[in-house]
């Protein structure tokens, strides 16, 4: 396969295929407000810079690491930000299990998308009353939903790029199936989302202690 450049990353993996969510980012923003992000697992998914004036990428990845250590590789955050003020992009190449040099309690949103068990790990650094952002592809929001911290507090599905996040039956989502007793035991094994009655694209909870 074709090694892509680094300043060319963002563009082979989120503009070509569709895949920014800057829709979702924009909803989030205008509903929760909030400045400081937190994104383990990142990669080079830079969209949320777009809305949120200061936000921490985290990524083991070497490629995630080259491209955010030349900033020249992503001048597009200053023509593309939607707020008056000069981009704050930080990168920490290490892995979120292990600690991430930031002060706990010090973010507003806390994004976990297909990268494994960030609530788990990463809950810490969230401020209490802030907000998490999840899916299940790796299981983290089944996960989230067993954490007596977190609530869960809003839902969202996408067609064609295009989030709309709802409330309704909100007490139909993680509901299991009668007889089935789901615990962390069983999400950290499978390393997936349960198959609830009913699921979402993504999930908003929130920290509430
Ligand atoms: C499938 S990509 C998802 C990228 C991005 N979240 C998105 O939605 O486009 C998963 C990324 O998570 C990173 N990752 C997984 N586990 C990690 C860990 N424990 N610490 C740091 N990065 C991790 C991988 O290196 C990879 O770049």
């Amino acid at each position: 396969m074709a090694k892509v450049l680094p300043a060319k990353l963002y563009n082979h993996y989120y503009i070509d295929r569709k895949f920014e969510r800057l829709n979702l980012f924009r909803q989030l923003e205008q509903k929760y407000g909030g400045k400081r992000v937190l994104y383990p697992g990142s990669f080079v998914h830079i969209t949320p810079s777009f809305v949120y004036p200061e936000v921490v990428y985290v990524d083991n990845d070497p490629e995630a690491k080259q491209f955010f250590d030349k900033p020249a590789n992503y001048d597009f955050v200053a023509k593309r930000k939607h707020y008056p003020e000069p981009a704050s992009i930080k990168f920490h190449a290490v892995d979120y299990q292990t600690g991430i040099d930031e002060p706990d309690e010090s973010f507003d949103l806390l994004i976990s998308l297909y990268a494994g068990f960030v609530s788990l790990h990463c809950k810490r650094y969230l401020k209490v009353g802030g907000i998490l952002l999840v899916n299940d592809s790796h299981g983290d929001a089944t996960m989230a939903s067993l954490d007596e911290d977190l609530q869960f507090i809003e839902y969202g599905n996408q067609t064609e790029g295009k989030y709309t996040l709802s409330t309704l039956y909100m007490d139909t989502y993680f509901v299991t199936k009668a007889n089935t007793e789901l615990t962390r035991e069983w999400v950290m094994r499978h390393m997936r989302g349960f198959k609830f009655r009913k699921m979402a694209d993504v999930y908003l909870f929130r920290r509430i202690k």
